[in-house]
């Protein structure tokens, strides 16, 4: 019988790029959906969409029946043990066999939410692959690029930190390869670019792309939190990136790790090429 794989998340950066990868791989899909009246705007093709919400755990039998592999994406709340370990639970008792689960980098440093979460995935029973994915690329599109693009400037709390960046389109792609390789059950991967940049580096690259200049101002904490709310993001996903800045500042997301090279076989995806790839948001 085909592997059967939940994606939760898939409305999301990373959940959509692997709902994309699986299908084109001919693997047997059943996608996860908070909201279902999102699911009209996914490419979901052939595949069966289940409702699933971490805040209703009526939602978690029929999400996790026939399923073998389970993609893991866990919402930022302090409340994330409540939220994550029946849906684990129920996930044992219906026979999932492989949870990969997707942290961020640094979660073994801190007690954030997802650190918390990894514990309860290490803990359960099931054999698991833990992804820690640096920054993402594409928050400069999702987070910026309006702003980059009416303005020219690229406003955020980084200080002169250096970060690898990493592409979402590749740490789907890792997950991908963890979710059908056996050989990664029992693994923790750091993924990251393959060079660490600053802001101002950041900011060349964009301006080379989009032929126009682009200038980093570096802000505070407190000024990016309020921009980002003012700009319509919810409170949820500004704790999300504020936090990823705050490790970022303490040096945590600075290093370049062999992981996602190993996993891919191939070089990650450089900045240059992501922002060549996404244009249209600074041009
Ligand atoms: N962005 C980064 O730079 C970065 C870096 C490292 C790690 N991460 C972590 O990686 C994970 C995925 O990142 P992403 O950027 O792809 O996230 P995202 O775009 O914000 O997507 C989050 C996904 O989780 C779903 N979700 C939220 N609350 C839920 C709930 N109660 N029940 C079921 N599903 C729920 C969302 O569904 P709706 O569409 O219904 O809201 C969405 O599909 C997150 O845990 C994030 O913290 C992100």
């Amino acid at each position: 019988m085909d592997k059967i794989v939940l994606v939760t998340g898939a409305t999301g950066t990373i959940g959509k790029e692997l709902l994309k990868q699986l299908k084109e791989q001919g693997v047997c899909v059943k996608i996860g959906i908070r909201d279902l009246k999102k699911a009209e705007r996914l490419d979901t093709g052939n595949c069966p969409v289940v409702h699933f919400d971490y805040e209703k755990p009526q939602t978690f039998k029929s999400a996790f029946e026939g399923v073998s592999s389970l993609f893991l994406v866990t919402p930022m709340t302090s409340r994330i043990d409540e939220l994550i370990v029946p849906a684990i639970d129920v996930a044992k008792q219906m026979g999932v066999d492989h949870i990969v689960s997707l942290g961020s980098i640094g979660s073994e440093l801190d007690n954030s939410p997802l650190s918390i979460a990894e514990k309860c995935v290490l803990s359960c029973g099931i054999p698991s692959t833990i992804l820690r994915p640096n920054l993402l690329m594409q928050n400069f599109g999702n987070l910026a690029g309006s702003i980059i693009k009416s303005s020219g400037l690229l406003y955020l709390p980084a200080n002169r930190s250096r970060i690898s960046f990493v592409d979402a389109r590749d740490v789907a792609a890792a997950t991908a390869s963890a979710l059908m390789d056996p050989s990664h059950k029992n693994h923790i991967y750091t993924l990251t670019g393959q060079e660490a940049l600053d802001h101002y580096q950041i900011a060349h690259i964009l301006s080379m792309v989009s032929g126009k200049t682009i200038t980093y101002i570096p802000i505070s904490h407190n000024d990016a939190k309020q921009q980002l709310q003012e700009a319509g993001w919810s409170e949820n996903d500004t704790e999300i990136i504020i936090g990823l800045y705050e490790i970022a500042r303490k040096g945590w997301c600075e290093e370049v790790r062999p992981d996602l090279r190993e996993i891919l076989k191939r070089d990650p995806v450089s900045f240059e090429q992501y922002a060549w790839d996404y244009r249209e948001n600074w041009s």
